[in-house]
């Protein structure tokens, strides 16, 4: 099938559909390009672009979003495309945008040189008519941390993938690393297989540490760092909504402190949230995330909370896949690109042959001076369950080799000597969190 016979198919209708309004009410038109329709092409979208009078409101058009829809709809069923349109009139620049049916794929621009700029992809906005890759760069100050928000399958995880891939794209692991926050693992797996993933954590406890690593790091000499750190965190508010309020109010004040301070430490935070209230997103953390990206939005109270006050636009995307981005004062509807799963895998895997990995952080799970690892732990733990009875009493003969599993995932050869007093802790510590159950800290 001849798509794009399709879409100059659909760019006619639409004409035709304006042609017929009377002109007092509707005198619009699909934009023209010298004789032939200009269809402006877009990853995901075709978007028409249309010609507004100066004074005629916008709103009028969006009452007959249904009638586009059913236009399109019919000429795509003609063909056998019977899946559902959906429309977005967007007002700046003034288009129609509707899905393609030939979705492309994404190929990113290549690495700049000299890697120093830290430039993370967006999507494709349109500025003045024309389509631009929309890009921030992380080491700028108004740009380096991100808040991305909107309702449930508006695309805030796919937003999240391509900023991730486009990041690690256009930069070394020695340049730039990330540090993936995924509670309950089930969005951002994929990307723990990148050389430039420092830390994967699926788990409040190793979170809290992983975040309290970074604010160790807010010290000495401002702006002196040579890798910047990416920590993104897809649903933040699983950390600041725990239902514990000891937590919330630590995972708050870790946030606070880490958007207030990260910057010149090499520090960015991207942030997911469906609806950053300030319960969810502290006010403290939020003001300090100079990038918002708001995806469809179900009023538009969330697209000002999302945007900040008096920009509620979001609230009229209708596509997934779609956002307003604002940063610097402008906002911009953005086109988020859309990876297929096996190009995502690939993409993993490519940069994953192209480069050495970066240093794991070592995260140190526990309480006072007895830290150790979630993989000490695990394996401590695994031992236990062997010389656990039915009636949950451990037999003895466990000490020595739960010791050894503990040596053997710190690295450690030696257990006696010098280290016994340690080892010793280590296992008394291990023990009393397996007794109470409370495996996870
Ligand atoms: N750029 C895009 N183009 C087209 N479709 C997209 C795009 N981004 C996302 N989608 C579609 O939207 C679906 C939901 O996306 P995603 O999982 O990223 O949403 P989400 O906002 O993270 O949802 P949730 O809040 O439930 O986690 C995807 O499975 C995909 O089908
Ligand atoms: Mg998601």
């Amino acid at each position: 099938m001849d798509y794009n016979k399709l879409y100059a198919q659909e760019a006619q209708l639409l004409d035709r559909f304006f042609v017929n309004k009377k002109p007092k009410s509707l005198p619009y038109s699909v934009e023209r390009f010298g004789a032939t329709r200009l269809v402006r092409v877009n990853p995901k979208y075709v978007c028409y672009p249309i010609d507004v009078p100066l004074g005629v409101s916008l709103a009028d058009l969006k009452r007959i979003q249904a009638d586009i829809e059913r236009i399109i709809f019919n000429n795509r069923s003609k063909h056998g495309i019977t899946d559902e349109v959906k429309v977005l009139i967007q007002e700046q620049p003034s288009q129609i945008v509707v899905a393609r049916v030939d979705p492309l794929t994404l190929t990113y621009a290549s690495r700049p040189r000299d890697g120093k700029p830290r430039f993370v992809l967006l999507g494709k906005s349109f500025v003045g008519g024309k389509s631009q890759p929309e890009v921030i760069n992380l080491n700028h100050p108004d740009t380096c941390h991100v808040l991305v928000g909107g309702k449930t399958g508006c695309g805030k995880s796919r937003m999240l993938y391509q900023m991730i891939l486009s990041a690690c794209e256009h930069s070394e692991p020695t340049d730039l690393q990330i540090a993936l926050v995924d509670i309950g693992g089930k969005a951002l797996s994929a990307f723990s297989k990148l050389p430039h993933c420092a830390a994967y954590v699926t788990e409040l406890a190793e979170t809290k540490a992983l975040l309290a690593h970074f604010e160790k790091q807010l010290v000495g000499a401002q702006d002196t760092y040579t890798t910047r750190t990416m920590i993104v965190i897809d649903e933040a508010p699983a950390l600041t909504s725990t239902g514990d309020k000891e937590t919330d109010t630590e995972f708050a004040r870790l946030l606070k402190v880490l958007a207030e301070r990260g910057r010149a430490y090499g520090i960015s935070l991207v942030l997911g949230a469906q609806n950053p209230t300030d319960s969810s997103v502290p006010v403290e953390v939020r003001r300090n995330l100079g990038v918002r990206v708001a995806g469809m939005c179900s009023e538009s109270a969330m697209s000002e909370i999302i945007l900040d006050k008096g920009n509620r636009e979001a609230a009229d995307l209708t596509l997934q896949g779609t956002f307003i981005v604002r940063h610097s004062g402008q906002s911009r509807l953005t086109f988020s690109y859309y990876l297929t799963d096996d190009e995502m895998i690939n993409e993993i895997a490519r940069l994953k042959s192209e480069y050495d990995p970066c240093t794991q952080i070592d995260l140190l799970v526990g309480d006072g001076d007895v830290m150790l690892p979630q993989v000490a732990i695990n394996a401590a733990v695994d031992v236990l369950k062997q010389y656990t009875n039915d009636d949950g009493t451990l037999e003895t003969g466990y000490v020595m080799p739960t010791k050894r599993a503990i040596a053997d995932a710190l690295g450690r050869k030696s257990i006696t000597g010098n280290a016994a007093d340690k080892f010793d802790r280590f296992l008394d510590f291990v023990v009393s969190i397996y007794k109470s159950g409370n495996l996870v800290l």
